[in-house]
């Protein structure tokens, strides 16, 4: 597989450090110039992985080409750029949908998938839209795909996936509150990650059980979790969150 990135940004660098972790053999990484100290650091990396300055060029040598570039750039460039029919596209964009993506690039061949940057790791969920068994051999390096065979209901996750950075938020506020209270940085730091962490595998765990039998089962009648998370839901915490996701989705659904 000769894979392409269209923007070498912080998704771009993810996967790439994720693919060189995993087990995929890949004959060669086109990287953009853009971003140029993040193309260089990746480019350091393997052998595999090589920087060209224009954007035509990448797809023309590349068999699977990744878009992930931000909207605005998207709907700038793309038009400019000839995809050959043979050429498997996979658009990270958030909010271009497949008909347009279709239109612009003249290609029927594109998938929409939306990695998160935990495929540094090979771990996290990634939405794949639609269903296709290339796409999903690929990520299945870097993560576990879930296939969603209906565009409208993969916007969904779009939203679910804008949670990342008020979760870190959490794991912040909270480390900070400690260290605030006196406890050392690395131990405030360490126990926040273990914590959320281990809560993390023991929903996954329980996931079948779903997730408000948990909610039930840490907290001990009028023991401290209870207090919490009356606290919080009387100041609408929860209400809020689920808001933010309502207007994330109006922006992805578009
Ligand atoms: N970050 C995530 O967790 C994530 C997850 C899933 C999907 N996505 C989607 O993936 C896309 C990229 O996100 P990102 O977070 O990686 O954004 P980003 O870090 O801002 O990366 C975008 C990259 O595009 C480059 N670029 C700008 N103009 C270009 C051009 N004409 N040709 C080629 N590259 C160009 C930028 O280079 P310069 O710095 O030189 O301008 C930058 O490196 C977005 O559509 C986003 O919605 C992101």
């Amino acid at each position: 597989m000769i894979l392409g990135f269209i923007g070498t940004g912080k998704i771009t660098s993810s996967i790439v450090y994720g693919l060189l972790k995993s087990k995929l053999k890949t004959k060669r990484i086109y990287i953009s110039s853009r971003n140029k100290n993040i193309a260089k650091k990746l480019e350091r990396k393997s052998r595999v992985i090589k920087i060209m300055k224009d954007n035509q060029e990448i797809i023309n040598k590349s068999s699977t080409i990744i878009l992930a570039v931000t909207p605005a750039v998207a709907n700038k460039i793309l038009k400019k750029l000839k995809f050959n029919k043979s050429k498997e596209i996979i658009s990270l964009i958030s909010t271009i949908n497949l008909e347009n993506l279709k239109k612009i690039t003249k290609n029927k061949n594109i998938v929409r998938a939306i990695p998160l940057p935990s495929v540094e790791i090979n771990k996290g969920p990634i939405i794949i839209c639609p269903s296709n068994k290339k796409v999903k051999n690929l990520f299945n390096h870097l993560g576990k795909v879930i296939e969603i065979k209906n565009e409208k209901l993969s916007y969904k996750f779009w939203s679910t996936a804008s949670l990342m950075a008020s979760f870190y938020e959490i794991l912040n506020i909270s480390s900070n509150w400690l260290i605030k209270k006196g406890i050392k940085k690395n131990i405030a730091n360490s126990y926040i990650a273990e914590l959320f962490l281990s809560l993390s595998y023991d929903a996954k765990d329980k996931k079948k059980g779903g997730f408000k039998k948990l909610v039930a089962e840490s907290q001990t009648p009028n023991g401290l979790n209870m207090q919490v998370l009356k606290e919080l839901r009387k100041k609408k915490f929860y209400l809020k969150w689920i808001k933010a996701l309502d207007v994330v989705n109006k922006r992805v659904s578009k």
